[in-house]
């Protein structure tokens, strides 16, 4: 198995390109299978949460013809035609579903198409029990009968899905986009309520307007949508990740470097530049990123709470843990979104972190310096907070279970090599 192996304490400099957002590239391949016409998307990232989508959605009848980079740089902007005329099969089997919990956002589409789905449970993974439950009852309401039997979800419904008023009773982003790709091939008006409000959904709102659906109130945490009989197919360029750009930019944080976020968009990211901002690290926004420096004034600890969107993104707790754990001062983070979402924070302490645990929030006090460790991590944001920690470390960090990196970033050691970090990959 391979591992990312770093000699910490180098400050970062220079340039980082950042990719296309992994969540939301994967519900836009999904939106293909709403229409028999090609969808083009542009700007994917390379990454293994992309290929075991693309495998899954072939098994479901996809054709994909991969095109060469859009950008001549070599960091990605993959454009892919998807196209599926006919949808071959209509379930989504235990061996790819159990790779990836996003493989849930086809149980929509399919279901919207042709009027039956079978989709594995995802099942429980490592950051919680992350059930299912509001997008099924969402479809329930839409007019599908649905049923689970041995670990699959079986959903049916005679002619086309019937709109509805949708409440979802907690935001979640997939249940939102799951619904939201049901209800552009339903019969009639679909109201969702309470929608999750993610630049992720909106970008996938976005394209399925130009495939011909007819959404209002992108953006906002009520979506309308009036049901069309087809879609047709569109051209549509993935947004950049939020979440990979705030993880380097918490790169040159930690090593109190200096880096561009190159094609990063700050309008995004507003609740965690804001911290980053109160931390003491300058926020610069310029035409093509946003330059991130923490080469001048300390470190503070702030507190930080999770929400959805607009609010602080759970997807970025762990990193910034990382960031307060050598910051001067305590903070207070605290998780509200994923109740099993502290897997770093061992891990952190075995680099001489100095973190407690109460419930749901975890009291972080910062330390001079954190010591280099073999580590390792069950996700992926955990294991970028282990990476972040390492770049600051004194000494030699090993970070194992490099796979759950590779489901979220993109030549990770080669984009932070390039900014001086000492980082390899250890081939295992
Ligand atoms: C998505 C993101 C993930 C991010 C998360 C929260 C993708 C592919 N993944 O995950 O990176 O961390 O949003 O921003 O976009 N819940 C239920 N029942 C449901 C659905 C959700 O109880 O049917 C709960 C979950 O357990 C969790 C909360 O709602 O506590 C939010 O989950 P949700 O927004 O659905 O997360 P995902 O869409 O799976």
């Amino acid at each position: 198995m391979d591992s990312i192996r770093i000699r910490g304490g180098r400050p970062l400099k220079g340039i980082i390109p950042i990719s296309g957002a992994k969540n939301a590239a994967l519900p836009l391949m999904t939106a293909c299978l709403l229409t028999g016409e090609t969808l083009t998307l542009a700007n994917l990232p390379h990454l293994v949460d992309i290929t075991t989508m693309a495998n899954l959605l072939m098994s479901l009848g996809v054709s994909l013809h991969m095109k060469s980079n859009e950008r001549g740089d070599g960091c990605g902007g993959r454009i892919l035609d998807l196209s599926t005329p006919m949808i071959t099969d209509t379930t989504a089997h235990y061996d790819l579903v159990r790779k990836m919990r996003a493989s849930i956002l086809v149980l929509g589409p399919v279901l919207a198409r042709t009027g039956q789905a079978r989709v594995s449970l995802p099942g429980g993974c490592a950051i919680g029990a992350r059930p299912v439950d509001l997008h099924l009852k969402a479809l329930e309401q839409m007019g599908a009968s649905i049923s689970i039997e041995g670990g699959y979800v079986d959903a049916r419904v005679e002619g086309r899905l019937k709109g509805a008023h949708l409440v979802f009773p907690q935001v979640t982003v997939t249940g939102t986009e799951n619904l939201l790709m049901a209800a552009t091939l339903a019969d009639g008006e679909t109201i969702i309520d309470n929608a999750a409000r993610e630049p992720e959904v909106s970008d996938l709102a976005h394209c399925l307007v130009a495939m011909g659906a007819e959404i209002e109130g992108i953006g906002s945490s009520r979506l309308v949508v009036q049901g069309k009989e087809s879609l047709h197919g569109a051209t549509y360029s993935v947004l950049p990740d939020r979440i990979e750009a705030g993880s380097y930019a918490v790169a040159a944080a930690i090593t109190r470097g200096s880096v561009l976020l190159q094609h990063a968009d700050a309008t995004q990211m507003s609740a965690l530049l804001k911290v980053l901002t109160a931390a003491g690290v300058v926020v610069s926004v310029q035409e093509d990123g946003i330059l991130v420096s923490a080469d001048t004034a300390p470190i503070r600890g702030v507190d930080v709470m999770t929400e959805p969107h607009p609010g602080f993104p759970t997807d970025m707790q762990a990193q910034v843990m990382a960031l307060f754990a050598t910051a001067e001062g305590a903070s207070m983070v605290t998780e509200t979104i994923f109740e099993n979402r502290f897997m770093h924070v061992p891990e952190l302490k075995r680099m001489g972190a100095d973190i407690n645990i109460h419930n749901g929030s975890a009291i972080v006090r910062g330390v001079p310096r954190l010591s280099g460790a073999p580590v390792m991590a069950t996700d992926l944001r955990a294991s970028m907070s282990l990476v972040l920690a390492g770049l600051a470390a004194e000494g030699e960090t090993t970070v194992t279970r490099v796979y759950h990196l590779d489901r979220g970033y993109e030549r990770l050691e080669q984009k932070l090599a390039a900014c001086g970090a000492e980082i390899e990959r250890v081939r295992g």
